[in-house]
């Protein structure tokens, strides 16, 4: 299993850590425009492999894409990242520019692969990746939904003062801070919905904190985050290359799914070797499926903004 990796920049790095660590790749190619910085950031990887016990080989490359020829998953975090007050959407004038030029540049060395979507507005260019390349949709994967589930996850615990081991939640809508719906309604302790542990009002907190859980880093950092986006992007890397059929959230092409068509947004999906395996359709409740059309609403806003 080979895996390419655009943007040696904190969450790459990060991806590329844990897809080693966890060894189920073979390869992991990291790729920057920045002069020897991913060759630098894969030898310092590489010196932990005796210490992390991993055999993945990270080889770090300048721009020259023929080194990741044949990738079987390649991830796209490359982009600039947003700074405190800043929305995802905002970084769409540069990014967008950036993701078209290397999904560009990654298909023409591995026409097959199955293309992981990271760099914000995800969800925007997740849509763009389906427009301005020739890959199947059930190739292109967007990540949000796994990284905001897992963000769900740690507010739950925190209210329930619980073991995250203990808790479970997925998190569907637009990767952004209005759009996210965290399901507390699905959400379990245990097994046990945690609407039997918890008030309607602490829910809302944990479902607004959710909503926020990026920007929240955002400030305290000065930079977003990248430890639980890097292990977000390798756990469904992990899926796909050991054909898990997990189900994950991801921002997939809906072509009427979910009463929405012409647009990526956060959906459960089964991920296995092929990429996405199915699409889930779960029953919703009015309002969330209220809550889904507003956040298809103004994921399509920011999708016009495209120069397609
Ligand atoms: C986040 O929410 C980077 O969008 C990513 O941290």
């Amino acid at each position: 299993m080979k895996v390419t990796i655009v943007g040696a920049g904190a969450v790459g790095a990060s991806c590329a850590e844990y897809i080693a660590i966890k060894n189920f790749a073979s390869e992991v190619v990291l790729l920057d425009i920045k002069e020897g910085y991913a060759e630098g950031k894969a030898m310092d990887l590489m010196q932990t492999a005796s210490l992390n016990g991993f055999d993945t080989k990270i080889t770090g490359i300048t721009n020259d894409y023929s080194k990741t020829e044949n990738s079987d998953v390649c991830v796209i975090t490359s982009g600039i990242p947003r700074k405190p007050g800043m929305t995802r959407e905002e970084l769409i004038g540069i990014n967008a520019g950036i993701v078209k030029t290397v999904s560009s540049n990654l298909i023409k060395y591995s026409p097959n692969t199955i293309m992981i979507v990271v760099s914000n507005p995800m969800d925007t260019m997740t849509y763009l990746v389906h427009k301005s390349t020739s890959l199947p949709k059930h190739k292109i994967i967007g990540m949000g939904g796994a990284l905001d589930s897992a963000r769900f996850k740690y507010r739950l615990a925190e209210a329930l003062g619980a073991p995250i081991s203990d808790v479970d939640g997925m998190v569907l809508g637009g990767h952004s801070d209005t759009g996210m719906i965290p399901l507390t309604r699905f959400a379990t302790r245990n097994g046990v919905p945690v609407s039997q542990f918890l008030s309607e009002d602490r829910l809302n907190t944990v479902k607004e904190d959710t909503k926020v859980g990026g920007a929240t880093l955002t400030k305290l950092l000065g930079t977003s985050a990248w430890y639980a986006p890097g292990a977000a992007v390798s756990s469904m890397v992990q899926a796909i290359a050991c054909d898990q059929k997990k189900m994950f959230p991801c921002s997939v092409m809906l072509e009427g799914e979910y009463g929405l068509k012409d647009i990526c947004l956060g959906v459960p999906v089964i991920l296995g070797k092929n990429g996405i395996e199915s699409i889930v359709a779960i029953d919703l409740n009015q309002a969330e499926k209220d809550n889904m059309i507003t956040s298809a609403e103004a994921v399509k806003n920011v999708n016009d903004l495209l120069e397609l």
